[in-house]
C-alpha cells in the first residue's frame, strides 16, 4: 500500500471511530426517553429524535450510564487534599453530557470541579457548536467566566470546562497543553475517564496515553468501560458487529479478561486496580431501583442479558489507596443486593400463576 493510500484508510478509519459517537448518544437519548435515565441536555447533542432501540440494548446503556455515573459521583465525595478541588478529565468524550449534568446538583459541584473534555478536533468542533446553540447548555456555559483560546486545539473555555480537539494518540500535544493549562494543577485529585475509547485506539498508543497520563497526574483514578472476552460467539459477533462499521476493536484482543486488564493499568502505574463486569454492577444495584427498571419495558431475554453483561467491564485504577469513597464503592459492587433471589422467585411465581391463570380461562 503507498503512503497516500496508508493516510486515506487511517482517515476513513478516524471518520468512522468518530462516528461511534453518534451512535453513541442516539443510544443514550433513547434509554432516556424510554424511562430508564433522566438527562435534559442529550437533546442538544442529537440532532435527529431519538430512535426506538430493543429493551436489551437500552439495559446495556443504563448499566454502563450507571457504572460510570455512580464511580465519577464516588469520585467527587472524596477529599484526598487539603481543599475540595477536583479535575475530571474525559478522554474521548464525545457528545457526552456528563459535566452539563453536574449543573443539577444541588450542592454547587461545578464550583470545586474543574472538567476538561478532549475528542478528536472534527468532533469537539461539532460539540463546541451544538453547545453555543443550545440555550440550556449556554445557560451552564455562561454562568463561568469565558476565556479566549490560547491554542488552536482549545475549542472552549471557561473558568470551569475546557473542550479540547486533539488525538489521544498525540500524547506530546496532549502534556504540552495540559502543562501549560492555567487551570489545572498537576497535583490535584484528578479522574481520567475513558467511555468505550481505549479499545478504538491501538494498544501500543493506548497504553502510552495511560502511562503517560498517570506520571503526569500522579493523584488520579482511571476510569474505563469498554468490551472484554472477545473469543467466545458473543465476543467474535460483537467483533464482526464492530469490524462491520469500520471501528474495529484493537484493544480488546490484547487485554482480552478481567485479568489482562487488571495487569495493564498496574504495569502503566497504578497501585490498586480492580476489574468489574457489568453483571457485578448490576447485581449490586438496590431491589427498588431493579424493580423500577423491570417495569420500564417486557424483557424475557435473561440468557443473552447476562451474556452481554459478561463482555463489559469497569476498570477502576487508583494511583493509591487514599480514595477512600471509591475503595466502599468496589466493596458495594462485590455485595449482591440481598433480596435478588427473592425478587427472581417472586417474578418466576408471578409467571407461573399468570401461565396457571390462563390455562383456567381456557378451560
Ligand atoms: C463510542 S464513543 C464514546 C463517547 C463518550 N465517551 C460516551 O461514552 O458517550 C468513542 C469516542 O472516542 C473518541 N476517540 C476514539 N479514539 C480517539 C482518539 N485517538 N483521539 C480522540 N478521540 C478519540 C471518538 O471520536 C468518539 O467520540
Amino acid at each position: 500500500m503507498s503512503s497516500k493510500e496508508e493516510q486515506a484508510v487511517t482517515q476513513s478509519n478516524s471518520c468512522s471511530v468518530q462516528g461511534t459517537n453518534d451512535h453513541s448518544i442516539l443510544s443514550k437519548h433513547a434509554m432516556c426517553k424510554a424511562g430508564y435515565s433522566y438527562d435534559p441536555f442529550l437533546q442538544s447533542f442529537t440532532l435527529k429524535s431519538a430512535p426506538r432501540r430493543s429493551p436489551l440494548i437500552n439495559r446495556g446503556y443504563y448499566i454502563r450510564d450507571q457504572a460510570v455515573q455512580i464511580s465519577l459521583h464516588s469520585f467527587l465525595k472524596e477529599s484526598t487534599s487539603d481543599s475540595a478541588a477536583k479535575q475530571i478529565i474525559s478522554l474521548g468524550a464525545g457528545f457526552d453530557t456528563s459535566f452539563f449534568k453536574l449543573s443539577t446538583q444541588s450542592n454547587d459541584t461545578l464550583s470545586t470541579v474543574y472538567y476538561v473534555e478532549v475528542d478528536f478536533p472534527e468532533v469537539a468542533e461539532r460539540k463546541r457548536m451544538l453547545i453555543e446553540r443550545s440555550d440550556l447548555c449556554r445557560s451552564v456555559i455562561d454562568t463561568a467566566e469565558r476565556f479566549t483560546p490560547t491554542h488552536s486545539c482549545v475549542k472552549l473555555a471557561t473558568s470551569q470546562y475546557c473542550l479540547l480537539g486533539i488525538d489521544l494518540a498525540d500524547v506530546s500535544l496532549l502534556a504540552e497543553v495540559f502543562s501549560s493549562h492555567t487551570k489545572l494543577a498537576m497535583e490535584l485529585p484528578t479522574l481520567l475517564l475513558s467511555e468505550c475509547v481505549m479499545t478504538y485506539m491501538e494498544p501500543a498508543l493506548s497504553s502510552q496515553l495511560i502511562q503517560h497520563l498517570h506520571s503526569l497526574f500522579p493523584c488520579s483514578v482511571f476510569i474505563t468501560y469498554e468490551q472484554v472476552v472477545p473469543g467466545d460467539s458473543f465476543g467474535l459477533f460483537m467483533q464482526s458487529h464492530f469490524t462491520k462499521l469500520n471501528s474495529s476493536l484493537r484493544g480488546i484482543n490484547t487485554y482480552p479478561t478481567k485479568q489482562a486488564q487488571r495487569e495493564r493499568y498496574l504495569a502503566t502505574g497504578y497501585n490498586k486496580v480492580d476489574v468489574l463486569t457489568m453483571k457485578e454492577v448490576y447485581d449490586s444495584l438496590s431491589l427498588a431501583e431493579k424493580n423500577r427498571i423491570w417495569k420500564l419495558e417486557l424483557f424475557d431475554e435473561f440468557e443473552e442479558w447476562n451474556l452481554k453483561c459478561y463482555h463489559y467491564v469497569l476498570v477502576l485504577a487508583r494511583s493509591d489507596a487514599s480514595f477512600t469513597h471509591l475503595e466502599l464503592l468496589i466493596d458495594s459492587f462485590l455485595q449482591s443486593s440481598p433480596c435478588e433471589l427473592f425478587f427472581h422467585l417472586y417474578n418466576i411465581i408471578m409467571c407461573l400463576l399468570g401461565v396457571v391463570i390462563s390455562f383456567l380461562i381456557l378451560l
